[in-house]
């Protein structure tokens, strides 16, 4: 089925399907590039394909959406990119919050934030809690976010209720280790896409992507549609997931 063809009379597919799709959205700064633009234009126009892909993600079956935003290694970037970023996500925020509460889409931010302007921080705490009791489409975005960061963290976190004698080292099992991990109430991601053409993972969902399938696409994050994700899935579809075991 593609994206126009779906059929309205269905009942909110998004609430039958627990699909979790994992993107990093790359390409912006080539998009704006090819057109002689600053970076920041294809950040901006980057922005409203999330939005876009957000609306479309009942429609085209999918529960939970994680966009890598802002790696740890993205600090690298000049100063101006890396503010107007920061702007971007907290003009993003303000911006889409009614409209996330109209569409029942519940916000939740992964990664470090600890390093963030104490304003985005309050921000990011603030959609949090305003979009807690939504259901229909959870929508994470990683910011700050580096997986050996994450891992690192929730070893700390680990490590300090061993000291603290809230924790018998003995029971640590991987399942019980996820719960330390910024996504500790996401279930894994079944698909992992990556844009612009580039093959590396780039230090995302190191831990949680252990089985997803991946797809990268030669399209650049700005033009990426919500029907460039309903033929992704169509491929997904195809694949046979084994899990190590035998079909
Ligand atoms: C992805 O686009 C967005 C972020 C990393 C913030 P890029 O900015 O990496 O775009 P390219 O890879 O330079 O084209
Ligand atoms: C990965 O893209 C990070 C995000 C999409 C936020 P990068 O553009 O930073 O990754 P590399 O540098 O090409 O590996
Ligand atoms: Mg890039």
């Amino acid at each position: 089925m593609t994206f126009d063809q779906r059929n309205d009379d269905d009942q909110d597919p998004a609430l039958q399907n627990h699909l979790h799709v994992a993107i990093i959205m790359d390409g912006n700064g080539r998009w704006a590039k090819n057109r002689g633009w600053p970076r920041l234009v294809g950040h901006r126009k980057g922005a409203e394909r999330v939005r876009e892909l957000v609306d479309s993600c009942p429609e085209i079956g999918v529960r939970y959406l994680t966009l890598y935003a802002f790696s740890t290694e993205n600090w690298k970037r000049s100063t101006e990119e890396v503010l107007g970023l920061m702007s971007l996500f907290g003009r993003y925020i303000k911006r889409e919050a009614g409209r996330m509460n109209r569409e029942g889409v519940r916000m939740r931010i992964i990664g470090d934030r600890k390093r963030l302007d104490p304003k985005l921080q309050a921000l990011f705490d603030w959609i949090e809690q305003d979009t807690a009791k939504n259901d229909r489409v959870h929508l994470t975005v990683a910011i700050n976010y580096g997986g050996r960061d994450e891992i690192a963290r929730a070893v700390r976190a680990a490590a300090r209720d061993v000291a603290a004698g809230k924790l018998d080292p003995a029971t640590i099992s991987d399942t019980h280790f996820a719960s330390y991990l910024d996504t500790s109430d996401l279930p894994d991601p079944d698909l992992v896409v990556r844009t612009s053409g580039e093959t590396r993972v780039s230090n995302y969902l190191l831990w949680q992507a252990a089985y997803s399938e991946y797809v990268f696409t030669p399209v650049l994050w700005p033009d990426f549609t919500p029907q460039t994700m309903a033929d992704i899935l169509h491929e997904y579809g195809l694949r046979e997931r084994r899990f190590g075991g035998v079909k």
